[in-house]
This record gives structure tokens, C-alpha cells and sequence, in this order.
């Protein structure tokens, strides 16, 4: 029987994934699904490989959680997209509170890259480098980020060149939500590539989030147009965290699975898209409560994106 990463394989992608948590490792109905690798052949950590899991505590390193689920993946040959290096968010608190200037701060960020992409050096086909770094308005963050407000948009290229240098095999990502078509946020994020080329740092990849919703997903050209127009710097695109939700009190599986199969045939049309990855697979564990955003159910029984997503990649 054909699955999704099979699909997503004989249509040319390198993967079909989803999203892991130690939490849903722990759920043993649950993670039989994850292992299955003729559905996913890659796996994304939620929350294990971000700053505040690794580094609780200045160079107090606890690589416990994310090790468990690197290891099922290499037992099952599932390849690791490994999230994420630089983000505003769960930073921990001595980073953020702890009053650094910003070469103080520039330190804390290379010393937290060498000795994670140095740890997993081999192991991570690719990193999401930097997360988030923009506004809606295509503009950098910076009031609620420490990197931002405190070394400003160059903390993007050193970033880049603090992972090139711990891991010159794994591909380098800039990742971010609401850029998945063209619009303001996009063109920051095409801006944002070129200026780390212009640094001449490297970078080989633009992280579409994907957190959509259903019914507002539209057709396939504006995803293709805008997968394109990253294509054209030079850098690889996928999915990252693919989910789209439906209203908790009228879901529309049917919409849901149509707007699945519309993402799955954009990736399919541009050969720079090298893969999907969904942000985890059961409704049953969402980050997004009670929208139903998966491809299995609560009970764990496969919705009706499930065949949509393998007849859009066979398509
Ligand atoms: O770490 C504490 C833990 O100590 C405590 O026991 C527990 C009690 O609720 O909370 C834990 O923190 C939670 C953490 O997940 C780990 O479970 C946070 O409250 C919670 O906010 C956090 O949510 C994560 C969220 O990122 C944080 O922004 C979600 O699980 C995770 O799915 C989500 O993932 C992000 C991507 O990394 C980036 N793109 C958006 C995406 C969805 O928000």
C-alpha cells in the first residue's frame, strides 16, 4: 500500500513529514503512525529542538528529549528537518531578562549554534536557522524579540554563518508563517534572503509555514507564483508546517481535503519545493485546540485529506 511520503517520492519530492513531540511518542497507538515510513519520511521536533529545551540554563546543554526523537527516526530512516536555532519565541529566561548588550548577546547566539548544529552535525538534513524574524508588514521584528531589538536584523546573516560553519552539509533555512503567497510578508522574506546573500552568508531554503484554514486556502497558481519567486534566489522552498484548520462547531472535511490536495499540487508543480511537512498528524495532539486541522482524527482513524493528499501527488 502507497503512503504519503511514497506519493510524495514517486512525484520527485524528497519527503512527505510531520511534526514529532515526545508527548505523542508517548501516546504508543499514536507513534505507530509516526513510525510508519511509507507515510512520513521526515520528521520535524515541536518544541524539543528550541532554545529554551537545549539550553535552559547558560551552556547547561539537555539534548534528552530531541535525542529520543532523532533516534526513532534514524530506526525507522526518516530524515530530520531540525527546528529551530534563532526565534523570539521560547527563549529562555536568562537570555531574555539577562540584560545583555548586543556583543554579549551575539556570543550567546553563536555559542548556542555551534554546540547544537555541532551536536547534530550530520543528523539534520536541514535547520530552520532564523524563525519569524518579520512583521506582517514585511518589516523586521523587533519590540518583542531580544536578537532583534538588541543586535537588529544582523543577527540574521551571523546566525547563517554561525550554522554554515557547525554543519556545511545541512541546508539552511529562513522559516515564517503568513509568506505562503505573495503579499507584504513575502517580499520581506524575499528581502530578508538577499540580504543575507549580500552578507555573504549562505542560505538554501525558505520555510512556508502553512498554517492555513479551510475554505480561505484558493487555488494553487498564487502558492506556485510565490514558491517561484524564491526559486529564483537561488533557494530550495517547502512546507514546513502544514495545517489547515476547520471551524470547531461546522467542519468541512471535504474542503479541508480539497485544500490539502491544492497545497500538495503547487508543491508538486515547482520542482524548488523539495517536500511537505505537516505540524504533526492526529487531531488528537494540535496546537491549534479544537480545529481539527490533521489528517487522522481524535480516534485516529484517516480523514478524507488522507487519499486527497496521495491522488494530488500521483495526480
Ligand atoms: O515548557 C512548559 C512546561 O514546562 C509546562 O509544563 C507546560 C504546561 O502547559 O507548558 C510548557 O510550555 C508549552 C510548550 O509548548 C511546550 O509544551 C507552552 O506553554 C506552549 O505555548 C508551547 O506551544 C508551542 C508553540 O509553538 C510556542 O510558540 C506549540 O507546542 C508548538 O506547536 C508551536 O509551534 C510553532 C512553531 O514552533 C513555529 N511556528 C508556529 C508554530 C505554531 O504556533
Amino acid at each position: 500500500a502507497q503512503g504519503l511520503h511514497d506519493a510524495a517520492t514517486a512525484a520527485g519530492k524528497k519527503y512527505f513529514g510531520t511534526e514529532l513531540s515526545g508527548y505523542v511518542m508517548s501516546d504508543a497507538e499514536a507513534n505507530e503512525i509516526a513510525k510508519n515510513a511509507q507515510d512520513f519520511g521526515q520528521y520535524t521536533c515541536e518544541n524539543e529542538m528550541k532554545f529554551d529545551a537545549l539550553q535552559p540554563s547558560q551552556d547547561a546543554f539537555n539534548y534528552d528529549g530531541a535525542d529520543q526523537i532523532v533516534a526513532q527516526a534514524e530506526a525507522n530512516g526518516q530524515i530530520m528537518r531540525c527546528h529551530t536555532l534563532v526565534w523570539h519565541n521560547q527563549v529562555p529566561s536568562w537570555v531574555k531578562d539577562g540584560g545583555f548588550d548586543k556583543n554579549a548577546l551575539i556570543e550567546i547566539m553563536k555559542n548556542h549554534i555551534a554546540n547544537v548544529v555541532g551536536h547534530y552535525k550530520g543528523k539534520c538534513y536541514a535547520w530552520d536557522v532564523v524563525n519569524e524574524a518579520l512583521n506582517e508588514d514585511g518589516t523586521y521584528r523587533s519590540s518583542d524579540s531580544v536578537w532583534g531589538s538588541t543586535i537588529g536584523p544582523e543577527f540574521i546573516p551571523i546566525a547563517f554563518a554561525a550554522a554554515a560553519e557547525a554543519d556545511p552539509d545541512a541546508k539552511l533555512y529562513y522559516n515564517d508563517y503568513n509568506c505562503d503567497r505573495p503579499g507584504a510578508k513575502a517580499t520581506g522574506a524575499l528581502n530578508l534572503i538577499k540580504m543575507v546573500q549580500d552578507a555573504g552568508a549562505p542560505i538554501h531554503g525558505f520555510g512556508m509555514q502553512g498554517h492555513l484554514t479551510t475554505g480561505q486556502v484558493g487555488d494553487a497558481s498564487q502558492y506556485v507564483e510565490n514558491m517561484q519567486a524564491f526559486a529564483a534566489l537561488g533557494v530550495e522552498v517547502a512546507f514546513t508546517e502544514l495545517d489547515i484548520a476547520t471551524p470547531a462547531g461546522s467542519p468541512d472535511f471535504n474542503q479541508q481535503a480539497a485544500d490539502y490536495a491544492t497545497v500538495v499540487s503547487a508543491c508538486k508543480q515547482v520542482e524548488a519545493c523539495v517536500g511537505i511537512t505537516t505540524w504533526g498528524f492526529t487531531d488528537r495532539y494540535t496546537w491549534i485546540g479544537d480545529s481539527a486541522p490533521l489528517i487522522w482524527d481524535k480516534d485516529l482513524q484517516k480523514k478524507a485529506a488522507y487519499d486527497a493528499i496521495i491522488n494530488a501527488w500521483s495526480a
